[in-house]
């Protein structure tokens, strides 16, 4: 078994609650051990930049609480997409040979990357590529890498939709309204459809489903027939209209330095078609404030126990996986077997589940 001297972490792409609980737990647990723990600032920009700052318990002491990533974070991408035969090749660029040397001046044994798919997927090429000896900790609150039950932050993010719908019936409900209240999810309707089923919504619309303008007038005219006189629509960032052939609404031009295009507006467009049939709407995005704030008790539970296995894994020498919930347990997944299927999904059983209360 190589011994461990130094761990590398950093916290890329969204952020979301619970990641300073995990910063703390790898951190105690590795201390435990005597190994040293290096923190890069700003997602893979610290690496490139070598801009990092040791991590100690004192210095991760108090964080479990607080949102966010005393790291920073960041969505640099040290490779670059290109088409090539019709699929996507992630190719090299000289940030890769920045990485590299100064894990090595570092003297890093293992690298813990903390984020979404992108930053996985970036720690994935570095294992099969470069022989970087990695460990994933899968934290978004889109909950959409595969290989997991539950991403780190998702369940913060689901309780801050729900308090928002719980807010919004009240008013929704004494002023006869229609409310359309826009959550994230690129690709996936994790957010839209566990929160909107927890938070009461009558209408669920996620990526995953093309939806139709009708079909969403047909459900607000069932519940005005029901003598219900208020709605309130649930609609993942990422919702698929047919009227647009399916297409997703994205902000003009805009791309983020990952190379997303940034999505955004789906909400402001479903509230006019609905206008124009009559139906006066507001709507509500919940943007940012998704991510933000304190993490749940689940959410600190879960960040402890993924911090702690990822060190464990380091320390037996299982690199190139990330840690996973499967059911109660945790597990090392190889990076990649979750990565090629990720984003994930929602889970058709809360389809379904959404189906049988005729919120989908
Ligand atoms: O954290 C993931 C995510 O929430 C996506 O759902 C969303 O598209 C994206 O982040 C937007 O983040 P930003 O505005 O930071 O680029």
């Amino acid at each position: 078994m190589p011994e461990l001297k130094r761990i590398g972490i950093l916290t890329g792409g969204g952020d979301s609650a619970g990641i300073n609980a995990c910063l703390r737990a790898i951190v105690r647990r590795a201390h435990k051990e005597g190994i040293e723990v290096l923190g890069f600032r700003d997602g893979w920009r610290g690496p490139i930049e070598d801009d990092a700052v040791p991590l100690t318990p004192d210095s991760v002491s108090g964080i479990l609480p607080q949102g966010g990533t005393i790291l920073g974070t960041s969505r640099t991408n040290p490779f670059r997409k290109v088409q090539k035969d019709g699929g996507t090749v992630w190719e090299p660029t000289e940030r890769v040979d920045r990485i590299l040397q100064n894990l090595n001046k570092r003297g890093i044994d293992a690298l813990i990357p903390i984020g979404g798919d992108d930053t996985l997927g970036v720690a994935w090429r570095l294992y099969e590529n470069y022989g970087v000896k990695v460990v994933g900790i899968p934290q978004t609150i889109d909950n959409d890498v595969a290989g997991t039950d539950y991403c780190l932050g998702f369940h913060s993010a689901l309780a801050v939709v729900t308090e928002a719908l719980d807010r919004l019936h009240t008013t929704a409900q004494s002023h006869h309204r229609v409310f359309v209240v826009e959550v994230m999810g690129r690709d996936s309707g994790w957010i839209a459809l566990l929160g909107g089923i927890a938070g009461g919504g009558d209408v669920i619309l996620v990526p995953e489903e093309p939806f139709s303008v009708d079909e969403v007038v047909k459900g607000i005219q069932a519940r005005l027939a029901r003598g219900r006189t208020f709605s309130i629509i649930v609609v993942a960032e990422g919702a698929r209209p047919v009227e647009l052939g399916g297409k997703q609404v994205a902000q003009a031009g805009k791309v983020d330095a990952f190379g997303h295009v940034q999505l955004g507006g789906i909400g402001y467009w479903l509230a006019d078609r609905l206008a124009e049939r009559g139906m006066e709407c507001r709507v509500v995005v919940l943007g940012h404030l998704q991510r933000g704030g304190i993490a749940t008790p689940f959410d600190r539970l879960l960040a402890t126990r993924f911090g702690v296995a990822a060190v464990e894994f380091a320390l037996a020498g299982r690199f190139g996986v990330m840690v996973g919930l499967h059911g109660h347990e945790i597990v090392a997944i190889p990076l990649r077997e979750a990565l090629p299927q990720s984003p994930k999904p929602v889970d058709p059983v809360f389809l379904e589940l959404a189906r049988a209360i005729g919120v989908r």
